[in-house]
């Protein structure tokens, strides 16, 4: 049985028909740029994330540089993140003109370490940018004491965090401004790029609504240089008719992890991500502790498709050697890259693909490390 790390046909035959008419409907309305279906589904993000506003726009990249803009960051000024995330993290801070300072991560979290903040903490810093990464909350009650004690603004990178929440609030709702994505293999995904950005704040809103349609508060009046990111008509209909769907989803991501977690207990040479009340489970991240990248093939030669976020940390890509000598050392962050490795998780994943992955780990991690393991073999050459 082969099994892909992430699939959507079945999600796609299950909601056929609602999608079908949702997206006919858009486009015999004409109505593609903003109107009806826009406006449902921002009011319906903000309530499922508990915020008063949620501006669409046209990915979570931009949803984070329009949250940075409207804060009014930019040249001279520090975001405090993490350098393990995806690279459109610290791009976003890079692309207002501010510097992102990276802080190392917490080994049993693989989130920001809230223990390092504060030594971060320069005169220029403006703002926190906790990372909820793979659907792991950040603990926002925490960040939250460390940024008012220092008065600093707060953007929650929710990319990976649709539908996670924080001692029972959902993520997106504690900062200044939450940014999500909707990017196809996220908890709630769209049929191509999409975004948002919540905040409880009126005027952040709207000035996030006119950056991102060009700097514009009233038509051909432009009183900023904005963007053209704005949320499709017919992309909002998709999310219209998934967004009702997404607390099941992210129960059965749930079940999925529990299940691995419970199976795959013990077994040599592997880590496994703790629970955490409230996580979504966009990934399930394990650690491999000896040759990740020999192992991951075995596992490929196996059909298990499996994938590595991330193999570079941010800091390490050649688009911030500029960086390289006013980053310290992020020996954890160091070590992630060398050792993650993640698991099969969505919500269409049956029990049986499940166990195939389950199983295969079993006999593979039955032998002493993955380096002992040979290349490409069978699966009973694999097993000591
Ligand atoms: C942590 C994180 N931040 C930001 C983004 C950017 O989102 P988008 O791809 O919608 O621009 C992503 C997307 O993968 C992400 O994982």
């Amino acid at each position: 049985m082969q099994v892909p790390p992430f699939s959507l046909s079945q999600q796609i035959n299950d909601l056929g028909t609602d999608l079908e008419e949702a997206v006919l409907q858009v486009l015999r309305s004409g109505q593609y740029i903003g109107g009806a279906q826009l406006n449902a589904f921002e009011d319906a993000f903000a309530t499922s994330v508990a915020t008063s506003h949620a501006v669409g726009c046209n990915s979570g990249t931009d949803a984070l540089i329009l949250a940075l803009r409207a804060l009014e960051i930019g040249p001279g000024d520090e975001v405090i993140t993490c350098s393990f995330s995806f690279f459109a993290t610290a791009e976003a801070i890079s692309a207002v003109g501010a510097t992102p300072v990276f802080v190392d991560v917490d080994p049993a979290t693989y989130l920001i370490d809230l223990d390092r903040i504060e030594a971060a903490i320069t005169p220029a810093t403006k703002a926190l940018m906790p990372v909820h990464l793979f659907g792991r909350p950040v603990d926002m009650t925490r960040l939250m004491a460390i940024a008012e004690a220092h008065r600093l603004n707060v953007v929650e990178d929710c990319a990976q965090a649709t539908g996670a929440r924080w001692n029972g609030q959902p993520v997106g709702s504690f900062g200044d401004v939450g940014c999500f994505s909707f990017f196809p293999t996220k908890n709630l995904g769209a049929a191509g790029d999409g975004g948002a950005a919540t905040t409880s704040d009126a005027g952040l809103a709207q000035t996030m609504r006119e950056l991102a349609v060009h700097g514009m508060p009233k038509r051909y009046l432009h009183t900023a240089l904005g963007y053209n990111s704005r949320l499709d008509a017919i992309q909002a209909a998709v999310l219209n008719v998934k967004l009702p769907h997404l607390a099941d989803w992210v129960r059965r991501r749930s079940a999925i992890a529990a299940r691995y977690r419970e199976q795959l207990a013990g077994l040599q040479g592997l880590s496994l991500p703790s629970d955490e009340p409230g996580h979504s489970w966009n990934q399930f991240v394990v650690r491999i502790n000896s040759d990740r990248d020999a192992f991951k093939q075995i596992l490929q030669d196996s059909g298990i498709s499996t994938i590595i976020y991330y193999p570079i940390p941010i800091h390490s890509q050649p688009a911030y050697a500029h960086l390289r000598q006013q980053t310290g050392p992020l020996p954890i962050t160091e070590q992630l890259c060398q050792q993650v490795l993640s698991l099969p998780i969505f919500p269409e994943l049956t029990d049986q693909q499940q166990q195939t992955v389950i199983e295969t780990l079993r006999k593979l991690l039955r032998a002493k490390s993955p380096t002992q393991l040979p290349r490409g073999g069978s699966q009973e050459r694999m097993v000591a």
